[in-house]
C-alpha cells in the first residue's frame, strides 16, 4: 500500500496465512505468496520475499500469530510453547533490524497476558489482534512521520534515498519514502533520486515500482553517480529509513547509506534519518554494537542471475553500515524532529508520554 487508494500491499492476513507480496520479484512481476506456518514466514524473511524493518516486525508478529492458529495444542500452556518456539526461530532470521525483535517481544507479552487455564481460543484471537494492530500501527506512525517532516521538505526539492524505506519496507506508506509521500500529498513538486542499491537493488527495483506507482517523479542513479550529482547542486536533501538507531543516534541502515552520508557533509546537504520509536534501540549504546549481517556470496557474485566475477573470487558482504550520529542532520520519527545530542534527544523522545 502506498498512498490512499493504492492497490498493492505489503502484506496482510489471511485465513489461509500470512500474505506477503513477494519483492524478489518486482518488477517484473507482481505476485502474492500465502505462507501457511511460521516457518515459511522465518524462510520469506531470510531469503527477502519481504524485506525493510517495519516490515519484517509485522511479517514476524503476523508469523507468531499464525503459529497459534495452526498450533494442535489444547490448552495456553501448550500454545505458550509453540509461541515461544515460533518466536525463537523468527529471531534467528535477521540480525540487524531491531523492529523484527521488537514485535517479537510485543507478541511474546501478548502471549504471556493471557493466563494458563484460560480458553485457547481466547488466546489464539489476542495473538491475532495484537498482530493486526502492530501492522496497522505501523502505517499510522509512518503518515505520521511524513506529516513530521513536512517542514525539512522545500517545494521543488530533489531528494536522494538509498534503498527502498518505503511502502513495501513497512506496513505501508513508508519511512524516508512517507517523507516523499506526504510532501507530495501536500502539492510540493518533489522529485526522488533513487540510488540503485546494489547488490540487492532495493531502490532500483522496489523505491522506483513504488513511487513510479503513485505517480511520483523517480529517476534511478547507480551508487557511484551520488557525488557527482550532489557536487554538481542537484540534490537538496538526502532521506533514508533505519534499521537500528543506537542510544546515541548512530544509525544502522543499507549497505551504502554511510557513503552518501559522507558525501552529503561534504556538500553541505542534510542528510535525514525517518524512523518509527521501534527502530530506536536505547539498550544499544553506539553503531559499535548494532550486528550487522552478512549475506550470501551470489547477492554480489551474480547480477541478474549470471555470474559478473571470476569463480571462486572471493567477495564481501556486509548486508549494513553504520552511519555516525555526527553526520546525521535530524532523525524524524512520528512523534517529532530529534537533533543532536542524540543521546539526550532520543532518550527524552521515548520517555514522553
Ligand atoms: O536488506 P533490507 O532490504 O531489509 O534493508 C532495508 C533497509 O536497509 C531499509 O532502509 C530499512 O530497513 C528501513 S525500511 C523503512
Amino acid at each position: 500500500m502506498g498512498r490512499e487508494g493504492s492497490s498493492w500491499f505489503t502484506l496482510r492476513w489471511s485465513d489461509a496465512g500470512v500474505v506477503l507480496l513477494d519483492q524478489r520479484r518486482l518488477p517484473e512481476e507482481e505476485v502474492y505468496v500465502t505462507l501457511p506456518t511460521v516457518e515459511a514466514v522465518a524462510e520469506a524473511i531470510e531469503n527477502m520475499t519481504v524485506r525493510g524493518a517495519p516490515a519484517i516486525g509485522c511479517a514476524a508478529a503476523l508469523g507468531v500469530a499464525r503459529a497459534a492458529h495452526v498450533s494442535e495444542a489444547t490448552d495456553v500452556a501448550g500454545l505458550h510453547k509453540d509461541v515461544e518456539a515460533a518466536c525463537a526461530r523468527l529471531a534467528t532470521t535477521r540480525p540487524t533490524a531491531v523492529n523484527l525483535f521488537w514485535a517479537l517481544g510485543q507478541m511474546a507479552d501478548c502471549a504471556r497476558a493471557v493466563a494458563v487455564g484460560s480458553d485457547p481460543e481466547r488466546l489464539r484471537a489476542a495473538l491475532l489482534e495484537r498482530a493486526q494492530a502492530i501492522l496497522e500501527d505501523d502505517v499510522a506512525r509512518c503518515r505520521a512521520i511524513g506529516a513530521a517532516a513536512l517542514p525539512l521538505v522545500p517545494d521543488a526539492a530533489r531528494i536522494l534515498t538509498h534503498c527502498n524505506a518505503g511502502g513495501l519496507a513497512t506496513g505501508g506508506y513508508g519511512t524516508a519514502l512517507g517523507v516523499v509521500r506526504a510532501a507530495h500529498e501536500a502539492g510540493r513538486r518533489v522529485q526522488v533520486l533513487a540510488d540503485e542499491t546494489r547488490p540487492f537493488l532495493q531502490g532500483a527495483r522496489l523505491t522506483a515500482w513504488e513511487l513510479d506507482r503513485d505517480d511520483i517523479p523517480v529517476t534511478v542513479l547507480t551508487d557511484n553517480m551520488a557525488g557527482h550529482l550532489m557536487r554538481r547542486g542537484e540534490v537538496d536533501l538526502v532521506v533514508v529509513g533505519a534499521d537500528r538507531i543506537a542510544a546515541n543516534g548512530d544509525v544502522a541502515n543499507k549497505i551504502g547509506t554511510y557513503s552518501v552520508a559522507v558525501l552529503a557533509r561534504e556538500h553541505g546537504i542534510p542528510f535525514y534519518v525517518a524512523a518509527p520509536h521501534s527502530t530506536i534501540d536505547l539498550d544499544t549504546p553506539d553503531g559499535e554494537a548494532i550486528p550487522i549481517e552478512e549475506r550470501g556470496r551470489e547477492e554480489v557474485a551474480d547480477f541478474g542471475g549470471r555470474p559478473v566475477l571470476p569463480l571462486g573470487v572471493p567477495v564481501r558482504h556486509p548486508a549494513f553500515d553504520v552511519t555516525p550520529a555526527r553526520l546525521v542532520t535530524a532523525i524524524v520519527t512520528e512523534t517529532g524532529i530529534c537533533r543532536a545530542p542524540y543521546g539526550r534527544s532520543l532518550e527524552s523522545l521515548l520517555k514522553r508520554p
